[in-house]
């Protein structure tokens, strides 16, 4: 597994040292850039997000993985996968005695097999069209609870160790609306099964990263406002929520946050002291070409790298990564383009959208940026010299 999660101290005293060696030698202009950081450098987006202690991910589908081009470009370009479905309740949990965990159990071992993390997409999906029919009959809230406890133990706990990272609810909100999915689980258990939910998953995974994923959330707007009071409350309430997931799903000039509010948005759950990660990030335009792609490739630099330059903000996912294999062409049609690569997996101006907006976040990692690790160090000498007096 990448150790793109090293823990910060780990890295930090690491390039104290480094640093250290080569103030001795005089300059701080010694520090090494991170070879990434070189002119001429043609790193790809994982080794970029790696180095710089990002998630940088892709949902993919186990059956592409029979393609040569889509398992090469997901393990060069990818750190981490999301199951696009097979991790959904409808599709790993069809029946309450059967679980079909095989097509989840493929994409778990090519990640595996290619040192890539997970993120767990969903344990429960809150739209009651998504939420299987043999559980919307549940007859009392006590079989419900029990089916609840039952399908996320059984389900986290199998993928233990490799999805570092759930979306436990996914949409909680009715589209473009700001209230709450109506579902069985509203009806028979309350707002609180939100809650319940996300103290089963970390009692079955205690080390997972538990995250609220929703959509149309990514700048500041009465939607926002709603979802941000209901993730306020499971913080105030010690609900173990750990993080927000905005799955950025742009449509060019009709959904189209800026940069300004996904940062606002951004910075209003970090000061809840949750991580936030875009977890399914694509960018559909109304038309394909080169003028659209600059456009498009406008909208991926702003927005990715609002994100990217905050501390706060952890990792991007693209919902897919090429315009091969994208939902977007079965719900608005084909020729929406809207991902980093193109249908024959060349890498499009988008690309080098996200790569410099990596690259971004990499320079300005502590041990790597030479003048800021400097005074780091100038510091915490001088603190220390303070404390000796
Ligand atoms: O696999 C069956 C196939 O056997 C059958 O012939 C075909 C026609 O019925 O359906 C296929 O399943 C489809 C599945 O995608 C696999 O392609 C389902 O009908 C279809 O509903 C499903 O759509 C997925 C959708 O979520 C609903 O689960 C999309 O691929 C997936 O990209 C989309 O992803 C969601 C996120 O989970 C949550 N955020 C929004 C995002 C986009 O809607």
């Amino acid at each position: 597994m990448d150790h793109q999660h090293l823990a910060p101290i780990g890295r930090t005293a690491a390039g104290a040292l480094l640093a250290i060696g080569f103030l001795a030698a005089g300059s701080a202009d010694a520090l090494p850039l991170h070879p990434c950081l070189e002119a001429g450098a043609s790193c790809s987006l994982r080794e970029i997000a790696t180095a710089a202690g990002v998630r940088i991910g892709a949902a993919a589908q186990p059956a592409n993985l029979s393609e040569p081009l889509y398992a090469e470009t997901l393990a060069r370009e990818f750190n981490s996968i999301t199951a696009e479905n097979q991790m959904k309740w409808p599709e790993i949990h069809p029946a309450e005695a059967n679980y079909d965990f095989a097509p989840a159990d493929a994409l778990v071992a090519f990640a595996q097999a290619n040192d890539m993390t997970m993120r767990g997409h969903t344990l429960l999906w809150a739209n009651p069209l998504r939420i299987p029919a043999w559980v919307s009959a549940a007859p009392d809230a006590e079989t419900l609870r029990a089916w609840l406890e039952n399908h996320i133990e059984t389900v986290v706990t199998r993928y233990a160790g490799t999805v570092d990272s759930w979306d436990v609810i996914n949409e909680p909100l009715q589209n473009f609306s700001s209230d709450l999915y109506d579902n069985v689980f509203l009806d028979l258990l309350g707002e609180d099964y939100i809650a319940e939910a996300f103290h089963i998953a970390h009692a079955a995974d205690p080390t997972a990263e538990l995250f609220l994923n929703e959509v149309l959330v990514e700048e500041p707007n009465a939607r926002f406002d709603a979802f941000y009071d209901l993730v306020a409350g499971l913080v105030a309430d010690g609900v173990p929520i750990h993080g927000v997931g905005l799955q950025g799903h742009i449509v060019a000039g009709i959904i189209q946050p800026g940069g300004i509010g996904l940062r606002e948005v951004i910075e209003a759950f970090a000061d809840l002291g949750l991580v936030v990660e875009i977890t399914e990030f694509d960018v559909t335009m109304s038309a394909n070409g080169p003028a659209a792609l600059e456009i498009q490739a406008g909208i991926y630099a702003e927005l990715l790298s609002a994100c990217l330059d905050l501390a706060a903000c952890r990792g991007i996912t693209f919902w897919g990564f090429t315009d091969a294999h994208t939902w977007i062409n079965g719900t608005f049609g084909p020729g929406r383009v809207p991902l980093p690569f193109d249908e024959e997996y060349l890498p499009k101006p988008a690309y080098d959208a996200a790569r410099q907006a990596l690259l971004g976040r990499l320079a300005a990692v502590p041990e790597l940026n030479g003048l800021a690790l400097a005074a780091m160090i100038a510091f915490a000498v001088a603190a220390g010299a303070r404390r000796r007096r």
